[in-house]
């Protein structure tokens, strides 16, 4: 069928209808006032809001109520060090900054080893610690400050994180993991035991201040079931249960769902070459027509084309000038080539910059990990 698609943790396939995923997983809409009410405490309005990349989320009500009353929050995100970093990751890492820098809150980073490992059957424990150093560099060089930003690995910080993995482990059965991730007899245990080690952060304030502390995760919505089952377990432990912000997923090159690692073609990683990056932009996927002149005629069709899906998520933040880039490719004046060496100009410029920050986040990572 068409329209058929998942999304789950591990496993985004197929064109996602992301407003039954609100329905699906029983998450809010960000609407109108809920935007307007983040756009009052920014001082501003922020694109990703505006264009509805993050535009889902659980109790983001609630927990602008209890900033408002002056009861501070604190941000957790995280990754699962599977491979190098993606611009698919780095969108709701840039929201999460700026999230910080508006409320000015601390910020937790989880590099999930464990979980890349159980959950691929090709990765050893020292390639997703490795790869989690690796991503950790990438975090850093979007400018957090280590004054108020912590990273842990969970296979290091795990004296701190276990003691609340297994209060929330307790209260899920083995049914309710079958349920909401669809495991089966032939999972193995350790990916059963997974979600209470990611629900563990969200209630990490609360056990250093001995006192609860409110959580708010920025992250993809992929993500949403292990929060929907910490969410459930949280009141039965005493523990407020962690609001959230949802963004979509950034397309792959190839038109396809989602930028994956797994496809490194159609993805750019933080650590490509300029050079190869812009290659790769070179082979995209577009909107464009089946010949120049009848591009010219009828235009392009921007709605499915992984280039202008770029500028949307990333690369144009100004509204006036992607409705411009808009308005050329459906008007016929631009082609997909013209479109493509702008976006790959864009690229490479990021990525050099990137590339130095990245290298000098080695001498800081220290600065920012926890250790237990
Ligand atoms: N499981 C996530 C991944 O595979 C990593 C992760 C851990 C995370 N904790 C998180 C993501 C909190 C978002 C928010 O990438």
């Amino acid at each position: 069928m068409a329209d058929d698609f998942t999304v789950t943790p591990w496993e985004v396939k197929g064109k996602i209808d992301y407003d039954k995923l609100i329905t699906d997983f029983g998450t809010q809409r960000i609407d109108g006032s809920l935007e307007k009410r983040l756009e009052k405490q920014f001082g501003e309005s922020h694109y990703m809001l505006r264009r509805k990349i993050f535009y889902s989320h659980r109790d983001l009500g609630w927990i602008m109520d209890r900033h408002e009353k002056g009861e501070k929050f604190f941000l957790y995100t995280g990754r699962g060090p599977s491979g190098h970093t993606h611009f698919g990751h780095i969108l709701p890492w840039l929201f999460t900054k700026y999230l910080q820098e508006k409320f000015g809150v601390n910020l937790y980073f989880q590099l999930t080893d464990d979980e890349k490992y159980l959950f691929n059957p090709d990765l050893s424990p020292d390639d997703t610690k490795r790869l989690a150093y690796e991503n950790a560099l990438d975090f850093i060089a979007l400018g957090f400050e280590p004054k108020n930003t912590k990273i842990f690995l969970d296979t290091e910080y795990i004296h701190t994180l276990y003691g609340i993995a297994i209060k929330v482990a307790k209260r899920i059965t083995f049914s309710t993991t079958k349920a909401v991730f669809g495991f089966t007899n032939s999972n193995n245990i350790g990916s059963i035991f997974y979600t209470s080690i990611q629900a563990a952060p969200c209630f990490l304030e609360t056990e250093y201040q001995k006192k609860n502390v409110p959580c708010m995760i920025p992250c993809a919505i992929d993500q949403d079931p292990h929060f929907r089952v910490c969410r459930d377990v949280a009141p039965l432990l005493g523990y407020y249960k962690p609001s959230l912000i949802h963004c979509k997923l950034l397309p792959s090159l190839s038109g396809e769902v989602k930028m994956s690692s797994s496809v490194p073609e159609t993805t750019i990683f933080t650590t490509d070459e300029p050079m190869a990056a812009i290659k790769k932009i070179k082979n995209t996927f577009t909107g464009g027509a089946v010949s120049v002149q009848e591009q010219r005629k009828s235009g392009g069709n921007p709605d499915i084309c992984s280039v202008y899906a770029y500028y949307n998520f990333l690369f144009e933040p100004d509204d006036a000038k992607l409705a411009h880039i808009r308005a050329e490719c459906t008007g016929g004046k631009t082609m997909c080539g013209e479109c493509k060496e702008r976006l790959a100009g864009c690229v490479a410029k990021f990525l050099t910059e990137h590339q130095k920050k990245r290298e000098k986040a080695k001498d800081r990572l220290e600065d920012f990990m926890l250790r237990d």
